[in-house]
């Protein structure tokens, strides 16, 4: 077995039930492998994104993207938290999310939040199916990131994201994010969220 597939048996998802191949395997790495993602590949993610579901198909997301070793790259990484900093130049691309506030007809548009996630969650799904992951970050300064990239007005950065394939050196990580990296992965039962019929506080 490749160093690559035991990282990624490492952290597979022990689910209650059983799921797709895909979400099972997904995970958020810091280090990522030393590979450019091809124009062609990230063209497939983008068109995950595109296919996405939205409210009234206002398609409210918006990305900036750009690869290691341009000035785009560095300004995106410049507007990462400390904590991000620490990892996040182990990615190959860095992007930056963002929704439009207003709906066609200037209304506020309270679901372009929804809508966005739910472009990301395709994209995430088309990435692990191409060996890609993206580990998306709420750590940006997203003020800074508007006036960056010259934002208009009436659209919201919301994230920064790191995409890079699975399988980095993990010596590329301090012992914290090591250590981070191999932890047993948790999450909630389903009866704190799905609740059958009535909330249950
Ligand atoms: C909207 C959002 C913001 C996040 N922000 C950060 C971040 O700033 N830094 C970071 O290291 N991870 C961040 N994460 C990753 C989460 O910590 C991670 O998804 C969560 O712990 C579950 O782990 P998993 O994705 O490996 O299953 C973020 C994830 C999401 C969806």
């Amino acid at each position: 077995m490749t160093e690559e597939e035991q990282v990624r048996l490492h952290n597979i998802a022990d689910t209650e039930h059983e799921i797709f191949a895909l979400l099972k395997q997904r995970w958020s790495p810091r280090a990522f492998r030393d590979e450019y993602i091809s124009d062609g590949s990230l063209k497939k993610i983008f068109e995950a994104a595109r296919w996405a579901a939205s409210s009234n198909n206002e398609q409210p997301w918006r990305f900036i993207y750009a690869n290691k070793g341009t000035e785009a790259y560095d300004k995106i990484f410049d507007c990462l938290s400390e904590f991000n900093k620490q990892w996040a130049s182990n990615a190959p691309t860095l992007l930056l999310t963002a929704f439009k506030e207003k709906d066609q007809n200037e209304n506020e548009n309270f679901h372009a939040l929804q809508d966005l996630g739910l472009s990301l969650g395709n994209m995430t799904v088309q990435a692990q199916y191409l060996g890609i992951a993206l580990h998306q970050m709420a750590g940006v300064d997203w003020k800074k990131a508007e006036t960056e990239f010259d934002v208009p007005k009436g659209f919201h950065i919301s994230t920064a994201v790191a995409l890079g394939y699975y399988g980095g050196d993990m010596e590329s990580l301090s012992p914290d994010l090591q250590e981070d990296e191999t932890r047993d992965r948790v999450r909630m039962p389903q009866e704190n969220f799905a609740f059958h019929k009535k909330w249950v506080s």
